[in-house]
């Protein structure tokens, strides 16, 4: 075996950890949400769920898998055997969302070659809303097979730049974070300055920071903040099984947790400043929408040909908006590639590099079926099912296997190991771990099926056939949590051939 990858710094760990929290879903997801549940309000509500999941959490995920120097499955497995399906689950519902992830970050790319558009469009806001789907030829239905060749050139330029970034796995990706994490949040200083002159401005900042205290009685509020914490710090994921697993021993498990999941909600609110203050400058206050694609491909673009009279400056604007969502999504992507990849070679002792291939070959053809004309519908899909549903029922099992099947202050003492002043405290910790996540995750998951099958009688979108909606969501959660049991019977195979598992032992 070759020695494991290893970051070379700190600071490239939490660096790598911030891209990966930092993504799509902080520029539009987090502003979208905040809009639909009365500004302030959220913010309250969201942070209220770092500090009492989202950061514990967190915590758990790294310091277990530094302590095993193994991906989730491995580490999972190390909780005890019975838990490897949990660590396959985590792992199989990465695959599945980078499959689509790398098609929303191919439309980005999409959208910034395509912004010089924007300049003969100034104040045609019709126009620059139907871009993107006179680019991508998207149907919104689950209609049509065709792929548009620039969009499938787009992909290609997606999963390549992918590749490049995590071919030497922390190797390589310490050296791409240092430009990907500051990046974005240049450009997004730059936005938030011409957004906040605008006249108009203050109307949209006063909507993002006032709280609306009606806002706190709408349940979905908290069933949004939660789901928003979990997407955006990338756990659950397999990710932060596999960045913890290439830290030293000398690393601060409870100090580095709090600087990522604090510079993540720092890079939301600013992009809510961004998307708030240009709403509120171009009259467009109402129109953020709580879906992200809707609101960073429709209704965005219909800013930028308002922002200014001048259409190369407005299309300059649109190239730096665009640009930034490429920055910001690109150590997301190969963060969720990393995750896997690290968790299965681990498992197989295949050489990561190998995998990283394989990993992207495959889910690069799978991802062609959302680059159809019918993709934006599939991914829609998949996202509902990957989101709020995997993801939630691998939080839950997660937390029962490490809060009650194991010593939680073993882990606890690994997360406090370096630390020097700020020690996360049992009582805090243990509350989230064993009884706070588990029930709150266990409502939530509650919440959605009856969400799905009460209200909308079994559809999660009637404009979708049945037939889809079974394929796309149910059969691939089967699939995300069959694959631990799958995978046992390939390895007793493989075994018989005189392959050996690794012992995963926590050494005290
Ligand atoms: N945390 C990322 C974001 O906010 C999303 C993400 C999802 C990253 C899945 C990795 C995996 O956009």
């Amino acid at each position: 075996m070759e020695e494991r990858g290893q970051w070379n710094s700190r600071l490239t760990f939490i660096l790598a950890a911030i891209g990966s929290a930092v993504g799509l879903g902080n520029a539009w997801r987090f502003p979208g949400l905040a809009a639909k549940h009365g500004g302030g309000t959220f913010l309250v509500v969201y942070l209220a769920a770092m500090l009492v999941m989202g950061i514990p959490l967190l915590m758990m995920e790294i310091s277990i898998s530094r302590k095993f120097r193994k991906g989730a499955i491995e580490s999972m497995r190390g909780i005890k055997k019975c838990w490897e399906p949990v660590g396959w689950a985590a792992t199989s519902n990465a695959f599945v969302i980078v499959c689509y992830y790398s098609v929303v970050f191919a439309w980005v790319i999409l959208m910034f070659v395509n912004s010089w558009q924007f300049a003969g469009m100034t104040e045609k806001s019709d126009e620059a809303a139907n871009l993107f789907f006179k680019l991508t030829e998207t149907t919104g239905k689950i209609e049509g097979f065709g792929i548009p060749w620039i969009v499938l050139l787009c992909l290609v330029i997606a999963w390549g730049l992918i590749f490049v970034c995590i071919r030497n796995g922390a190797n390589s990706v310490s050296k791409v974070v240092k430009f990907t994490v500051f990046a974005p949040v240049v450009l997004l200083l730059i936005m938030a300055i011409k957004g906040c002159t605008m006249p108009g401005a203050d109307a949209g900042l006063a909507k993002l920071f006032i709280p609306d205290p009606t806002a706190f009685s709408d349940p979905t509020l908290w069933v949004d903040a939660i789901g928003q914490v979990f997407y955006s710090l990338s756990i659950m994921m397999a990710i932060m099984f596999a960045y913890g697993s290439y830290l030293g021993d000398d690393a601060n498990v409870a100090g580095d947790a709090v600087i990522i999941a604090f510079s993540d909600m720092a890079i939301s609110v600013l992009s809510g400043v961004v998307m708030f203050a240009t709403m509120g400058g171009t009259g467009m206050l109402d129109n953020i929408t709580a879906s992200g694609i809707g609101t960073a491909f429709v209704v965005y673009p219909q800013a930028i040909v308002n922002l200014t009279g001048i259409g190369w400056l407005n299309a300059l604007f649109g190239a730096v908006f665009y640009l930034m969502l490429i920055t910001l999504a690109i150590d997301s992507a190969f963060s969720i590639v990393e995750g896997v990849s690290a968790a299965i070679s681990d498992k197989f002792h295949i050489k990561p590099k190998k995998v990283t291939i394989a990993i992207c070959v495959i889910a690069g053809i799978i991802s062609l079926l959302f680059v159809t004309q019918a993709g934006l519908a599939w991914l829609d899909i998949v996202d509902n099912w990957a989101n709020n549903f995997n993801l939630i029922i691998v939080g839950v099992l997660e937390c029962v296997a490490i809060g009650w099947t194991f010593n939680l202050r073993k882990v606890l003492a690994e997360v406090n190991k370096n630390t020097k002043r700020f020690h996360a405290p049992y009582w805090w910790f243990s509350l989230s771990v064993r009884i706070i996540s588990p029930v709150l995750l266990t409502g939530l998951f509650v919440w959605n099926v009856v969400t799905l099958f009460v209200q909308n009688g079994g559809t999660y979108n009637p404009d979708y056939p049945i037939w889809a909606q079974i394929a796309a969501g149910w059969a691939v959660t089967v699939l995300v949590f069959a694959s631990g049991f799958i995978a046992k019977i390939i390895i007793n195979q493989k075994k018989k051939k005189g392959f050996v598992e690794d012992e995963v032992v926590w050494k005290d």
